[in-house]
């Protein structure tokens, strides 16, 4: 079955720089893609915030990409997509993307023991969607969900690579340590920048789940299914970042998660 193509951008949005571990997912699968990411650095963080202020937050950041006329949407931040996008499903037409679907999905065929441990931020953790979704897919899965504020500042930070990060890790990740998790869900942007710490402390037998991956292979799933249709046949994807505030710092962070990859140029944007 051929699905017909599709020359305008996907829309991937985060609360900052954090979801560009995602963009960076989709860009490597999907070169001949073009995609504008916004990142919310006027208002980041989103993991601190009500769930009505977030979800307030998704519906805003959305509508702008839709009038940039995305042809989908990724939710790249994992808060945003426990509190904003069954909001955000009723309101827009075009495909709409979260991080937690795939992780839980992921996380459920990886785990031998059933028992799952999930990081995020505070609203996050609160939200229960990590939980409510794993049950959804298995109602036998033990979750053990866990909110981890000082993981980003370390990675926004850069001290990822820093003796005191090993302790923090170690010390904020004991209650996983001690439930003897099998799977643990990176649940927030920032987490897969400090994968090599988390799994020297969780130990190699656990098993990470980086929701950037799985977003990358749900949407393949989607461009071939051609819920999303994709780019003409030779395209070459084109990168367009915009952000609400402090560019360049945004530009700063951004090469970090980019491995390396400066970021030329950055559009500041008014919601
Ligand atoms: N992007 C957020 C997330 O994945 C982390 C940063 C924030 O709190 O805004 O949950």
């Amino acid at each position: 079955m051929s699905v017909g193509t599709d020359s305008h951008p996907i829309g991937v949005f985060d609360s900052g720089v954090g979801g560009l571990t995602v963009l960076k997912a989709l860009v490597r699968r999907f070169p001949e893609e073009g995609f504008i990411y916004l990142g919310d650095t006027a208002r980041v963080p989103y993991g601190a915030k009500s769930a009505r202020t977030v979800e307030r937050y998704t519906l805003q950041v959305a509508s702008y990409l839709v009038k940039r006329e995305v042809k989908a949407l990724v939710v790249a931040c994992n808060t945003a997509s426990a509190l904003g996008l069954a909001a955000l499903r009723q309101r827009v037409t075009i495909p709409v993307q979260g991080v937690i679907q795939p992780g839980c999905r992921m996380a459920a065929r990886l785990s031998r023991g059933g028992l799952i441990g999930v990081i995020g931020t505070r609203t996050t953790v609160a939200s229960g969607a990590y939980p409510h979704t794993l049950h959804f897919l298995d109602p036998a899965l033990r979750v053990t969900s866990l909110a981890c504020p000082l993981f980003v500042p370390l990675v926004e930070e850069d001290w990822v690579s820093h003796a005191a990060a090993r302790m923090i890790v170690e010390e904020t990740l004991r209650p996983l340590v001690a439930a003897s998790v099998d799977t643990l869900i990176l649940g927030c942007t920032h987490y897969p920048l400090l994968k090599e710490v988390i799994a020297g402390v969780m130990g190699e037998k656990v098993a990470l789940v980086d929701s950037a991956e799985a977003v990358a292979e749900e949407m393949a799933s989607h461009l071939v299914k051609g819920i999303v249709r994709p780019a003409p046949p030779g395209s070459q994807g084109r990168l367009t970042y915009l952000v609400t505030d402090v560019a360049d710092r945004f530009q700063e962070v951004a090469t970090r998660f980019l491995d390396g990859v400066p970021v030329s140029h950055v559009e500041m944007i008014d919601l």
